[in-house]
């Protein structure tokens, strides 16, 4: 049922009238017909990322891993002053988001960096640093899990006090709290989580989830002032 409850859900606390609901869905169905993999967030997991992000006032938010677009779609359709910058590695992938953006008349802010992430934050990094990029008020990572922690640990220098930093598919079904697992994956899963806790400066939790993309969860940490 936890698809059905997602369905029934998203189709009365997000009823088909709202205005972003044909780009979404075109979105979805250009990534489809794109033969990118169908990891993106669902619907409700990504409007939660936007509401956050309406609450908390955030005006720059970082995304690592773009996919199709579909999650900064949701981000920037649902808070007019927000402008996102992503990295995606994939060049098909970014090329299927940046035209999903264009058609969502959204590529005046969303920005699509096409490269490694492990290149391209510490560039985004300098520029923060130089004072030629603003600080972000959140981040959220969902690309390859092995190197999550590396990535938290320089989005944790590019973001602004009470910032949230989210990683994405920590949980796997459960496998997190498997040592002996060797999907990379999970190590990459595990080394994040176990890391965080004694980062100066951090609050984080693990947050369960389950629904349409099955059982997961994602790891939440605060940023302090
Ligand atoms: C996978 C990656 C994701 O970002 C996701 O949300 C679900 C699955 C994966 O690599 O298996
Ligand atoms: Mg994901």
């Amino acid at each position: 049922r936890w698809t059905e409850v997602d369905t029934y859900s998203m189709a009365h606390s997000h009823p088909a009238s709202r205005p972003n609901t044909q780009a979404l869905q075109e979105t979805l169905a250009a990534s489809d017909a794109s033969a990118l993999p169908r990891y993106a967030l669902s619907a409700p997991q990504a409007k939660f990322l936007a509401l956050h992000i309406r609450t908390a006032g955030v005006t720059h938010a970082l995304e690592v891993g773009t996919l199709g677009g579909y999650a900064a779609i949701w981000m920037a359709s649902e808070n007019p002053q927000l402008h996102v910058t992503s990295v995606e590695y994939n060049a098909h992938h970014a090329a299927v988001a940046r035209r999903n953006i264009a058609q969502a008349g959204l590529a005046a802010r969303i920005e699509v960096i096409q490269g490694a992430a492990l290149d391209v934050l510490p560039q985004l990094r300098a520029a923060v640093q130089r004072g030629d990029r603003p600080r972000f008020g959140f981040v959220f990572i969902d690309a390859d899990k092995v190197h999550n922690w590396a990535y938290f640990q320089v989005a944790r220098d590019m973001v602004r006090p009470h910032a949230v930093i989210c990683v994405d598919n920590v949980v796997r079904d459960g496998q997190l709290v498997d040592g002996d697992d060797v999907d990379p994956s999970v190590r990459g899963s595990r080394e994040v989580v176990e890391n965080v806790g004694t980062m100066p400066g951090v609050d984080a939790v693990v947050l369960q989830t389950v629904g349409e993309k099955g059982y997961d969860g994602w790891l939440w940490a605060v940023v302090h002032a």
